[in-house]
């Protein structure tokens, strides 16, 4: 299958305390993204990291994208600010917002990506009306919250489903994954139609040590497994 293959670590397994380091040395490694994930402890039972760390990452030197998933409600008043702090897409979930369209087009307007994410068990009919709005979509493999869960093996219809009409209709939107996702899974992943893996744990949990090289041997396996797919 001869995709274009993007590896997305997320923070939220990096070590906070030193996260610009991280984000330089996963990036060495071979990564693509910087997935951002951003929880309010309202939408979600946790909280993170807001416009500001993001800013920091880009003042830091950080060029690659950075893909701002918004595990937050409401979602509009937060889109110009990390706008400002560099974000180049912004996700959010449609249950979190009253009027998606135009959710979708404040993203737009704000100069950043748009896309939806669509938790395990939450329906795709939105994308029936959005999907040629979109620059992404986000399968959550996992109920969102929390990095280190286990990838639920059914959304992977789902995302067979979502490449279906991606490619019926012509579009050139990306198809990513988020949760559960590693060296294991991640050629069935890709074979499904997914284009673009978030992976937290998987990368951060590899190995923790002063070596600035310690990603690499992830990184490596993960594109190993996607060069079978
Ligand atoms: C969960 C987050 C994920 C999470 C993935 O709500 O959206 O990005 O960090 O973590 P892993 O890869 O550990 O499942
Ligand atoms: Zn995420």
């Amino acid at each position: 299958m001869a995709r274009n293959f993007r590896i997305a670590p997320s923070i939220l397994s990096a070590n906070f305390a030193r996260l610009g380091e991280e984000v330089d040395n996963v990036l060495r490694a071979g990564a693509d993204i910087v997935h951002f994930d951003v929880m309010d402890n309202h939408y979600v039972p946790n909280l993170t990291i807001g416009p500001l760390v993001c800013e920091a990452l880009k003042k830091h030197g950080v060029t690659a994208p950075i893909d701002v998933h918004l595990m937050v409600k409401p979602v509009d008043r937060i889109i110009p600010d990390f706008a400002k702090a560099g974000a180049t897409y912004i996700t959010f979930h449609p249950e979190a917002s009253e009027h998606i369209d135009r959710t979708i087009a404040l993203i737009r307007e704000c100069g950043c990506k748009p896309g939806l994410v669509f938790n395990p068990a939450t329906p795709l009919d939105v994308l029936e009306y959005t999907l040629d709005k979109l620059d992404m979509v986000l399968l959550m493999s996992v109920n969102p919250g929390f990095g280190g869960q286990k990838f639920i093996p059914y959304v992977l219809d789902k995302a067979r489903k979502v490449r279906q009409m991606i490619d019926a209709r012509g579009l050139d939107v990306s198809l990513e994954i988020d949760g559960g996702v590693g060296p294991a899974n991640i050629r069935e992943v890709a074979m499904a139609g997914v284009d673009t893996f978030v992976a937290g744990s998987a990368v951060f949990g590899a190995a923790r040590d002063s070596d600035p090289n310690r990603y690499d041997t992830v990184i490596a396996a993960l594109r190993a497994e996607l060069a079978k797919a």
